[in-house]
């Protein structure tokens, strides 16, 4: 439904556009890197089948960066190509807040280093950890920054080199996950409604469903830790999908109820694109046709904070969410943390 339409009955989101003033996605990029590890490949590498793999999560390929290829190489292509969408210069950037859960080292943030990359010296610089839900919380810190108008042009990224704390003879999980980066400019643009709302929730009594225990000063790097593999990414598959579902649910509902919308008038639900399974039963329990909602997950697998990022920018490039329509981002996490966004194109 566009805005026009909309307008025509009601007009809740009025109350998002402050004194003239909004927070809109006047861009997006993406990048993912060149190599690409199919089911086909992973079956020489671990006793696992295509078969099993697309079944239980809907992934056929996903990509895997180079050696000397780092999470702010990614960030700083999916941020250029924003950039360029936008039409903003990096010297207008007031801020970049880049979500990670693979920095390319504990410090300094990865933010800074691709403010270098880019060339956004004037920016303000830092990293977020909310593992996948990081995107939706970097949307909505940054739409803080422009509605309290402390900012005018914040560069929000989620972009991960999962292949880097994956574990590759554990079939468990390294099925799941790959590499990339996605990209939005925030500007206040205030003839619009832009991002309405956001939500973001966390459950640290969940931390270990999903973590990298070794590494951090719990336990630093040593011969041990890493003779233990505490250096990879370790989960509990079926409770992290119990508790994503419920959790993406609960987001989504909280959202729509927020800005008094029904899932029918939502253009485009874009989902946390970790497994088909879970897309479908949230999307089940929304009651969400098939064609609202955007899927990208067979051929990237599980991106963390990159993945909705990605898949808006695929959305928008593919001509499924055009200006005027309203966009539902959902996203579920390590934490656990999880989210929701509601965008008015
Ligand atoms: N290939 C073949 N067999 C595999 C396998 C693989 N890649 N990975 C696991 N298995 C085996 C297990 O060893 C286990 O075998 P066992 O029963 O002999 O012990 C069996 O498959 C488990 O199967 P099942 O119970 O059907 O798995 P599942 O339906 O729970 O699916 C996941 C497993 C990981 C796909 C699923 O739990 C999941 O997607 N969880 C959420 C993960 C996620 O999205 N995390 C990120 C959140 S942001």
């Amino acid at each position: 439904m566009s805005l026009s339409a909309l307008k025509t009955f009601k007009n809740p989101r009025a109350k998002y556009n402050f004194e003239g003033r909004s927070c809109s996605i006047t861009g997006v990029g993406s990048y993912v890197p060149a190599r690409v590890v199919t089911n086909a490949d992973l079956e020489k590498m671990v006793d696992t089948t295509d078969e099993w793999i697309t079944s239980r999560t809907g992934i056929r390929a996903r990509r895997v960066a180079a050696s000397d290829e780092y999470t702010s190489d990614l960030a700083a292509h999916a941020a250029t190509r924003a950039m360029q969408k936008a039409g903003v210069k990096p010297e207008e950037i007031d801020l970049i807040i880049l979500a990670t859960i693979t920095p390319d080292m504990p410090f300094p943030a990865t933010a800074c280093i691709v403010q270098q990359k880019i060339g956004a010296y004037r920016a303000a610089a830092f990293d977020i950890e909310a593992a996948c839900s990081g995107f939706i919380f970097g949307l909505e810190i940054g739409q803080q920054f422009i509605m309290s108008r402390t900012y005018n042009t914040v560069l929000v990224i989620g972009a991960e080199k999962l292949s880097s704390i994956v574990n590759w003879t554990d079939r468990n999980t390294c099925v799941l996950f790959g590499d990339g980066a996605g990209a939005a400019i925030l500007q206040n643009r205030p003839e619009s409604h832009g991002l309405l709302t956001a939500c973001m929730g966390s459950d640290g009594q969940k931390a270990d469903l999903l973590s990298m225990p070794g590494g951090g000063s719990r336990c630093p790097a040593s011969t041990q830790s890493v003779a233990a593999g505490l250096h990879f990414l370790r989960m509990d598959g079926k409770e992290t999908f119990k508790n994503a579902v419920q959790a993406m649910h609960n987001a989504a509902k909280e959202v729509l109820r927020r800005c008094e919308l029904d899932i029918t008038q939502i253009k485009c639900i874009i989902p946390h694109q970790a497994n088909l399974r879970i897309i479908n039963a949230v999307s089940e329990r929304l009651g969400a046709t098939p064609e609202q909602v955007f899927i990208n997950l067979d051929r990237y697998g599980n991106t963390s904070a990159a993945s909705v990022a990605i898949a808006l920018d695929e959305a928008v490039e593919g001509g499924k969410i055009v200006r005027g329509d309203l966009v539902l981002l959902v996203v579920f996490g390590a934490g656990l943390t999880w989210g929701a966004a509601v965008i008015e194109w």
